[in-house]
Parts: structure tokens; sequence; C-alpha cells
């Protein structure tokens, strides 16, 4: 077990010496590892790390300006922030997608093309940064905010069209919470370093069938109002992971005097330990029905809210 006070400061006295002169990039994606991982490589190295931030348009409401006012050039940072809007490139490949595995793969090779052309454009980059954690390690699943590089990146180590000599993991020993101590530490605000688990495809595995930047619309204002009462609530930090999901399916209501036929929106919450098994998290009633009318009243679009009572297994935790 690291002494989390020292762990910071040993690992910024390594990567020192590591990249010496050299420059480094870093895939920034607001989740956790990412930040925490850039946070302590621009300790070390300064303006010889550029971070990249893709907005692959399956970001959350109001995500990328979040992470834009934390790492961007307004931000206590100084970082080397470039956010790429992005989103335009994705909605084009992923449409008439409607197949979970060809979304999965076609947000995560867009997503490579996307870094490499700017890994290209900054030029002799020595050092590509990875948030890897420890059970990213270990069992090289899912459940890192890095994820969506890992599973294309690391079987053979390298991206394959740009020339990096070295991967960079300063959280490779670290497990999730003492990540989280070290965010803390480096003095990243809170909201971030317990932010939930975001998967790398974002929305796009959250909306089922076909992604459509109307879809991100209504899935996004419906999640943000569902996030927004459980920590009302005070329940955000008491669940492990909570999200909204768009089902695919419309269904008949009746909204005043008019009928509607509009989309049904799938509340997800789990608990879990280690996200491999996980059951239905038990948020109050009363909450359920504040979270359904707001909804169904303030989102186009829908008209019907139902809870995912489902367990891993069977369920993922995630629709697609
Ligand atoms: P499932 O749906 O497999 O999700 O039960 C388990 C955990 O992993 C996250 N997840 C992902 N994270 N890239 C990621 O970075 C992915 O492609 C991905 N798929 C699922 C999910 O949010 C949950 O925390």
């Amino acid at each position: 077990n690291w002494r989390m006070d020292t762990f910071a400061e040993e690992a910024v006295k390594g990567i020192k010496e590591k990249v010496a002169g050299g420059r480094a990039l870093c895939a920034l994606s607001g989740g956790v590892d990412s930040s925490v991982a850039a946070v302590m490589m621009s300790r070390a190295i300064g303006t010889r790390l550029t971070c990249v931030f893709v907005d692959h348009g399956l970001l959350r409401k109001n995500e990328a300006d979040e992470v834009e006012s934390v790492f961007g050039p307004n931000g206590p940072y100084k970082l080397n922030f470039i956010r790429i809007d992005a989103k335009q490139r994705f909605y084009n490949k992923l449409k008439g997608v409607t197949d979970p595995e060809k979304k999965r793969k076609i947000i995560g090779e867009e997503f490579i093309h996307v870094f490499e052309e700017e890994a290209k454009k900054i030029g002799e980059v020595d050092f590509l940064v990875q948030g890897t954690i420890y059970p990213d390690v270990v069992e090289s699943g899912f459940g890192g905010e890095s994820a969506v590089i890992k599973s294309h990146h690391n079987v053979g180590g390298l991206p394959e069209h740009v020339d990096f000599k070295e991967i960079i993991e300063p959280l490779r020993d670290l497990f999730k919470d003492e990540v989280r101590k070290v965010g803390l530490e480096l003095g990243i605000p809170e909201n971030l370093v317990f932010r939930q688990p975001f998967p790398g495809p974002g929305l796009g595995i959250r909306i089922i069938g076909e992604v459509t930047p109307e879809k991100v619309d209504i899935l996004q204002n419906a999640d943000a109002i569902y996030r927004e009462e459980i920590e009302k609530a005070g329940l955000s930090r008491k669940i492990g992971q909570y999200f909204a999901a768009l089902t695919n399916m419309k269904s008949v209501g009746v909204m005043g005097d008019e009928r509607t036929y509009d989309y049904a929106v799938a509340l997800r919450a789990v608990n879990t330990i280690d996200f491999m098994t996980a059951e239905a998290a038990e948020i109050p009633w009363e909450v359920l029905c504040r979270i359904t009318s707001r909804i169904i009243n303030e989102v186009n679009q829908v008209n019907r809210v139902v809870y995912d009572l489902t367990g891993k297994p069977p369920g993922t935790i995630e629709l697609e």
C-alpha cells in the first residue's frame, strides 16, 4: 500500500528523470484516471506535456466545457490543452449503424484517428501518457476511462501510426481509491475526483440502436436531470454508477389533451464492488417519481421513464 503523500512526489521525480528533455502527449478524457495522470505529468515536465481532449459528441451535458474550465487556459493548471471538436466526424461515422459492437468499434477507431492526427500535428513526441490503473493491468478489461485507448492500443503496446518511443503509465500501481487520494492531493476538484466511471464510447452505448445528434440531445437532457436529482437527494456517492439510457422504444402517451408517441428513457443505477457483478440500487420512491416527472415535463420527445432492475449478471451495467 502506497503512502499517497509521498507517492505523487516520488512519481513526479521519476517522470522527470525518465522524460529528461523530451515531450509527452496525453489523451485527457476528464475522467479521474487521465486527469490525475495529466496533472502529475505536468508537475514533472510542465508544458512539454500536451493534453488532447477529444469531444466525440457523446459526452454528458456540459461535460466538454467543464473539462475545459478545469484543464483549459483559464483553469488552474496551465496545461498545454487542446480541445478537439470531433462531433460531426463521429456522427457521420455512426450514421445508420445499429449493432452495439460495431458502434463500439467505430467510436474506438475514430478516437484513435483523431488522436493520431493531433499527435502528428504536434510532432516529435517521445512519450505517450496513459491513465492505466492497477485493475486495468490485471484484467485489462473495462472500467477505466482510458479503456478506449487501451483496448485498441495496449495489445501491441503502442499506437500503430505514430512514433512514440514509450508509454508512460504513472498510475499503474494504484487502485482507484488511491488514484482519488492522489488527485485530491494534487488539488483536482472533488466533483472530478469522485466522478462516476464514464465509458470511453460515452453516450454512444447508452443510446440503443442508431446514434443521432437528436437522440444525443434528448439523452443528455434526461441524464442531466437524473444526476441533478440524485445529487440533491444526497445519494451521488452512495450509488456505484447511475445514468440514463435512451431506449429504442416509442410508445403512446397523453400530454394535456394530446396523444403523444415518444421515446422511453431507462434509468440505471447499480451498486457494485468491482463492476464485474452488480445489483440494482434502491432509490427512494419519491426520488424516482420526481426524476420521472421532471424528465417527462422538461425533455422533449420523452413520454415514459422506466427503472432498470436488472443485476449483472445477467445484465451488463451499460445497455450495449
Ligand atoms: P458493463 O456494461 O460491461 O460495464 O457491465 C462495466 C463497467 O465498465 C464500463 N465500461 C466501459 N468503460 N470503455 C470504458 O472505458 C468501454 O468501452 C466500456 N464499456 C463499459 C461501464 O461504464 C461500467 O463501469
